[in-house]
């Protein structure tokens, strides 16, 4: 991709980006003048949705002037209004998706469906440093199950001085492994370092070994294009309130591969799951819904995801294609100006990726408050990191140009 340094070059790429009129659709925390700030956070919490409040205030309505006969018509169903948008963002049939609870608590619920371990077969194959709460997670299912995590969980690092997971590492490890292994769980994208891996190929390799292979989707889910139900994932789960604008703590999405529907394993179970025809008959045994909806255990937050609703009527009128197509753009001229103008500054984040660069600078949680002083929103991850993540639904052109000035007076301020 050629790039251009001028800031001319900027507001022209501006002017010709047939996705900048959304930008106005979102808004933007200020500064004390009242200016926008350069948010380049989404991979974190996405900005809101100017029309999340009105959705929000019409729940309240139907509650306040219909109470509990609000329910049946209207949030009885609600969350299928987000079957078909979550299909298309992750490449599933509207069967295999289910929007329900918060991420973690969905990957517990998957693995005790999916984590059967046996004598022989217990082993868990994850990335080294996955985000915390998917090692407490495997941990604890790890332990739930009367293994020893020490001797159940193989965990794949980058090389000796090197940051990024070599994918043909993973791949010989499941080879290694294959008779041991009753998992593979990971994450599509890491979140430390933006790399994203071949989740494709995993999947192969998994299936052609018999091993349930589920991936953690935080950092994908409308940030790269996904084909889940074609590589014949078993099970996976994202959250909605990064990439896809949901709101603080927005309900996650749930993944599991029709191959599934049929389940007669282990399933935490609520009434939610049961046959919708049924269901309010109270009936004592549960006749689970032959689709992913079976994996629901309580009713739908409707206060929680109203403006997930919103947001993601938003990201379906766009289209996966559109947004990752600006994306690609936009965290390539981030790149360019970097290698131009900030020679200090080490890219982390391999080619393979989304729309986040992870960046290594001397005295960067110096930089990093400078950043953070002059209007820029990014985030500091230990030990060295600054993730940096430029969103095509709301960022410019000219955002990134001017987040490279300020970042080039913080470094010489600071050396
Ligand atoms: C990769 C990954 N896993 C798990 C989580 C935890 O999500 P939650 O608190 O919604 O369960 C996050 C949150 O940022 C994440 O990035």
């Amino acid at each position: 991709m050629i790039h251009n340094k001028s800031r001319t070059y900027a507001e022209l790429m501006d002017q010709r980006d047939s996705l900048n009129g959304y930008r106005n659709l979102f808004n933007y925390p200020k500064n004390n003048t009242g200016d926008p700030l350069i948010y380049f956070c989404g991979n974190s919490l996405g900005l809101q949705p100017k029309a999340a409040f009105s959705q929000i205030k019409k729940e309240f309505s139907v509650w306040s002037n219909k109470g509990v006969l609000g329910q049946d018509s209207r949030w009885i169903p609600y969350h299928e209004r987000m079957t078909k948008t979550s299909a298309k963002l992750v490449g599933a049939k509207e069967t295999e998706v289910v929007v329900m609870n918060a991420l973690t608590v969905n990957i517990h619920l998957l693995l005790i469906s999916f984590y059967q371990p046996s004598k022989k077969r217990h082993k868990v194959i994850m990335e080294k440093d996955a985000f915390p709460s998917d090692q407490y997670a495997i941990k604890s299912q790890v332990e739930l199950h009367g293994y020893d995590p020490k001797n159940s969980i193989i965990e794949i690092s980058p090389r000796d001085k090197e940051k990024i997971i070599r994918e043909k590492d993973i791949i010989s490890s499941i080879i290694e492994n294959r008779d041991e292994l009753a998992l593979i769980y990971i994450g599509g994208v890491n979140y430390y370092t933006g790399q994203v891996f071949n989740m494709e190929k995993i999947s192969k390799v998994a299936k052609e070994n018999n091993i349930t292979i589920g991936f953690n989707l935080a950092h994908a889910a409308g940030n790269i294009p996904l084909s889940l139900h074609d590589w014949e994932v078993d099970f996976s789960s994202w959250c909605t309130y990064k990439y896809l604008c949901g709101g603080p703590g927005s309900p996650a999405g749930t993944f599991i591969h029709e191959n599934h529907h049929d389940w007669k394993g282990p399933r935490l179970t609520g009434w939610w799951g049961h046959n919708k025809k049924s269901r309010f008959e109270m009936p004592s045994s549960f006749d689970p819904i032959p689709t992913s909806e079976a994996w629901q255990i309580s009713n739908a937050p409707i206060m929680g995801m109203a403006p997930l609703i919103v947001a993601m009527d938003m990201f379906d009128k766009v289209g996966m294609d559109n947004i990752r197509e600006k994306s690609i753009q936009l965290t390539s001229y981030l790149q360019y100006l970097i290698e131009c103008f900030l020679p200090s500054v080490k890219i982390i984040t391999p080619d393979s990726r989304g729309c986040q660069l992870s960046i290594i600078v001397p005295n960067g949680r110096k930089i990093f408050n400078f950043l953070n002083q002059n209007d820029v929103v990014c985030d500091w991850r230990n030990p060295d990191v600054i993730r940096v993540a430029p969103h095509p639904l709301f960022n410019t052109y000219v955002e990134v140009y001017e987040f490279i000035q300020i970042m080039k007076k913080a470094i010489e301020q600071e050396t």
